[in-house]
């Protein structure tokens, strides 16, 4: 009760007081929390440990050989011409930076991709690899004319299920995985493709499988292209890893550009996150390959009427130092030179790892898959209880379903990874 005969100064605490009194909750007391990030979580996890030998492997982001963040020398020498040049920074469009959309594109389809010359494909820029799957799929959603379900191999990238979700897709899988041979079941693939009611939407990643790092065989892409073609399927393609498969990015796209060929209609989400380094530049691009200019103008439109409302335009910045490194030849080289490096020792550290297992801790079971598998993770084919050993007792930190990102090993960290790598599955 507010006491009625107050002076006039001592009134408004009192209400303040009878206020506070009679708001019994917070408007957020009821909200659960909620797990963390299955991948950045991780993340979170190893800066909270203080245990010396700690190792991150959760996140798949480049580590040179002292383990430190690796800001590309040609990404440092486009910086700084873009600085030079004194550049506003006004919006950029709807669909973002022209020339990084034109060059981007033609780093994956091709310069000589038939739809590309004829300006079939309907490109726009977006918040690297993760927003351009989300444009995907909220285009898809209102537009895609058949089946909305989209089909993820399993296992796939942790944030594929809740994007799609998101974006209002149905979800749904197709097997990918062998974990008896730790390698791809093909027929599975293939049968699980088939058995999908005719005109569905297929993810495939392009290539640096995620989290497997195991990808199809050139032969088995092109089975794989006659089902999806037989059932009239769509693809929408992840390329988060153009460069770091093989360390050459032609080679890389090979199944995107063989489905071009084919006369796919696919859908492609870039990342320039991995292969230039711009993780937080947030860098990429969305394309779909349309029927003719007059099909692309209008794809186009709806682009722009599905990104306006979610961000309004993509930020400058990283399309512009992507752009400078894709339009000079020798800068381009430079870059493609630096990609390879990377994709190199991550292969080194590939091999230097099995062969610790193997030759200095006498580890007899089968580490063949580690060398084998490509790009920047390698799945161990472990259990979740030995991830958890991993963790707690090596303070080796990495993702539950027992992938690692080999970019993460060092000369400095191998031996202790190995050595507890053997210790948990001895
Ligand atoms: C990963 O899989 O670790 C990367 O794609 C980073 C991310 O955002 O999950």
């Amino acid at each position: 009760m507010i006491p009625i005969l107050l002076t006039r100064a001592a009134r408004p605490a009192a209400y303040q007081r009878a206020f506070l009194a009679a708001r019994t909750l917070s408007v957020w007391a009821g909200i659960k929390a909620g797990p963390p990030d299955p991948i950045l979580g991780v993340t979170e996890a190893f800066k909270r440990d203080t245990d010396a030998r700690k190792i991150n492997l959760g996140v798949g982001a480049y580590r040179d050989g002292e383990g430190a963040p690796y800001v590309l020398p040609s990404v440092l020498e486009a910086d700084k011409r873009v600085l030079e040049q004194d550049l506003d920074k006004e919006y950029l469009p709807i669909t973002g930076h022209s020339t990084f959309e034109q060059l981007a594109a033609q780093l994956a389809y091709g310069a000589d991709s038939a739809p590309l010359k004829e300006d079939r494909i309907a490109t726009t820029q977006s918040i690297s690899g993760t927003g351009a799957l989300r444009i995907a799929g909220e285009f898809l959603a209102r537009h895609f004319p058949h089946n909305k379900t989209i089909y993820l191999p399993t296992p796939s990238w942790g944030n594929h299920t809740p994007i799609f979700r998101n974006s209002g897709l149905e979800v749904k899988q197709y097997a990918y995985y062998d974990k008896n041979t730790v390698g791809l079941d093909l027929e599975g693939m293939l049968r699980d493709i088939q058995a999908a009611p005719s005109k569905s939407i297929i993810l495939l990643h392009a290539c640096a499988h995620n989290p497997t790092g195991v990808d199809p065989t050139q032969e088995q892409w092109k089975r794989i292209s006659d089902v999806i073609k037989e059932k009239e399927h769509f693809v929408l393609f992840d390329m988060a890893y153009q460069g770091f498969a093989s360390g050459d990015a032609d080679r890389d796209a090979f199944a995107l550009r063989y489905f071009v060929e084919q006369g796919h209609q696919i859908a492609l989400a870039q990342s320039f996150a991995k292969n230039m380094g711009l993780y937080g530049e947030r860098v990429g691009l969305f394309s779909l390959v349309t029927d003719s200019p007059d099909e692309r103008t209008r794809v186009s439109s709806q682009l722009k009427i599905t990104i306006r409302p979610m961000y309004s335009n993509p930020p400058v910045h990283g399309a512009r130092i992507a752009s400078t490194i894709l339009e000079d030849p020798a800068l381009r080289k430079q870059w493609l030179g630096e990609v390879k490096g990377m994709a190199d020792r991550i292969n080194s550290m590939r091999a230097k790892l099995k062969g610790l297992l193997v030759n200095e801790f006498g580890s007899k079971h089968n580490w063949d898959h580690i060398t084998n598998q490509i790009g920047m993770f390698a799945f161990l084919g472990i259990t979740p209880e030995q991830v958890e050993q991993l963790v707690n007792e090596h303070h080796v930190y990495l993702t539950k379903d027992g992938r690692i990102s080999v970019a993460g090993i060092t000369e400095h960290n191998v031996r202790h990874l190995a050595e507890s790598l053997h210790k948990v599955t001895a």
